[in-house]
Formats: structure tokens, C-alpha cells, sequence
């Protein structure tokens, strides 16, 4: 039987609307995304990766075509479908961290379970010390994310992303405000992520980032230019050389 494909867009197009002016910013755009991918969207500054990300992600709709989510179209979902899939289905990490600065790493990583529909509230602390440990930070779980350097930030941010064992981690440039060696440990991170069979979804400009992905489509003016698979290979053999 042919499995459903964890996300689908069919002619998907996105315009945004100001002041009645219409600004058209994706164009017909046909995806097939499957469980456990490691997808790179790159292109040019405005050529719309982040409104793409954020359409996938239940951030924002679009405004023509379909979205389907595990085969369910998307725009005949209630907002109660739609908060429960953004509470339990996917997560974001941003280039800014987003974290609560007076708060510790184990408060930041456990906020999402507080909000979280099934998970309760006896399993919290368990879960969140887990994410905490795979992005390598159990020493600086007490710390106040203030105290912590941009990499670590930025893996606490990809704890809190992962606490809620969602379907999607969206990552929106992960790396744009870390220096070369904390942006390895990142891509480390989000690498063990999608080793465990997590679905990645990752928007970068940097072409040594997106090499950690499987698949790489290229958005041009609001388009798909490219959509390819060559680097799986390249991939394979680095995880070769590490061991
Ligand atoms: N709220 C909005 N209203 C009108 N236009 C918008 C809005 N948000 C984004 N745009 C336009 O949509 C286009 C795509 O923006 P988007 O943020 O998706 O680009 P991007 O590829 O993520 O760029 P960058 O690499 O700089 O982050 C841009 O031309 C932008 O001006
Ligand atoms: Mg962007």
C-alpha cells in the first residue's frame, strides 16, 4: 500500500495583503515531503523560503492550492485541529533562540509540555532532562539561558523543539547568528535529531549547512528551481569517516 506522504502541496500558491495591495510571493509550488527526510530549502534573501516554512509549519496559510498534512487537506481543518497539530505535530527553532532569558535550560525545554494536550504532567521533567541530554547540555541544565553561549542557546532552543517528540522540526536559518564551530555543533545537533527519525526541515543560505541534508530544493522568486537528493552521498560517506 502506498503510504501517505507527511506533507503535500498542490499548485500552493502564498500572496500577502496589505492595505488591499497584493504582494505575490509564492507561485505554484509542488512538494512531496515524507516521514523522516532531511530537507535544506535554500535560495536567495525574499525569494520566500521562510513564508514556505512557515505555511508547512501552521505559522501562516497560504492563499491558493492545497497543503495536505499526513493526506488531510489543510484548509478544511477547525482552529481547534490546527492549535492541537501546532502544540503537538511541529516545532520551530529560529535564528534569534527565542528563549526565555531568567529562565533555567530545564525551564525553556520544559515549557512546550505545559500547553502540551496528552503528555502529563508527571512526565515533564523525565522528558525535558532527555532533550537536554541529546543536545549534549545536562551540565548546564540549571543555568539560566542568559549565561549561555549562542551555540548553547541555540541547542536549548533545539531541546525545547524536540521535547513534544513532534512529526517536524522547522529550522529557520539555525546557524545565521553563530560563529563557524558553534554552528557545527548545531547541525550536530539537528543531525542525532534525524538520525533518531526525525523529520527536518531546514532553511539556510550557507552551503556547508544544508550539506547535512538529503535533499535540496532551491526557491527562486517564490518558485521551485531545483529539487535534488545529491548530497546523500557525500553525507554517507563523512559519517564514515567519523567512525
Ligand atoms: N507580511 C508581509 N507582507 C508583505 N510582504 C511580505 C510579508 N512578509 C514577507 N513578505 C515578502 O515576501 C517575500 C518573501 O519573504 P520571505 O521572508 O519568505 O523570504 P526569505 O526567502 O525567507 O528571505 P531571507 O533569506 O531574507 O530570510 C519578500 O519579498 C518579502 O518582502
Ligand atoms: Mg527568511
Amino acid at each position: 500500500m502506498p503510504q501517505i506522504p507527511l506533507m503535500q502541496t498542490r499548485g500552493l500558491h502564498k500572496s500577502y495583503f496589505n492595505d488591499g495591495l497584493e504582494t505575490p510571493v509564492l507561485f505554484d509550488v509542488n512538494l512531496v515531503i515524507e516521514k523522516g527526510e532531511f530537507v535544506a530549502i535554500m535560495g536567495p534573501s525574499g525569494s520566500g523560503k521562510s513564508t514556505l516554512m512557515h505555511i508547512l509549519g501552521f505559522l501562516d496559510h497560504h492563499t491558493k492550492g492545497e497543503y495536505l498534512f499526513q493526506g488531510e487537506p489543510t484548509q478544511r481543518m477547525t482552529d481547534d485541529a490546527l492549535a492541537k497539530i501546532r502544540a503537538t505535530r511541529v516545532s520551530f527553532v529560529f535564528q534569534a533562540f527565542n528563549l526565555l532569558p531568567r529562565t533555567t535550560v530545564l525551564g525553556n525545554v520544559m515549557l512546550p509540555l505545559l500547553y502540551h494536550p496528552t503528555i502529563p504532567p508527571s512526565e515533564r521533567h523525565d522528558r525535558a532532562l532527555k532533550a537536554i541530554e541529546t543536545v549534549g547540555l545536562m551540565d548546564r541544565k540549571d543555568f539560566y539561558s542568559s549565561q549561555l553561549s549562542g551555540g548553547q542557546k541555540q541547542r536549548v532552543a533545539i531541546a525545547r523543539a524536540l521535547v513534544t517528540e513532534p512529526d517536524v522540526i522547522f529550522a529557520d536559518e539555525p546557524t545565521g547568528n553563530l560563529d563557524s564551530a558553534s554552528g557545527i555543533q548545531v547541525m550536530e545537533a539537528l543531525q542525532t535529531l534525524h538520525d533518531h527519525g526525525h523529520t527536518i526541515i531546514l532553511v539556510t543560505h550557507e552551503k556547508t549547512t544544508a550539506e547535512h541534508a538529503e535533499r535540496i530544493i532551491r526557491i527562486k522568486d517564490g518558485r521551485i528551481e531545483s529539487d535534488t537528493k545529491e548530497f546523500k552521498r557525500v553525507i554517507a560517506t563523512k559519517n564514515a569517516s567519523l567512525k
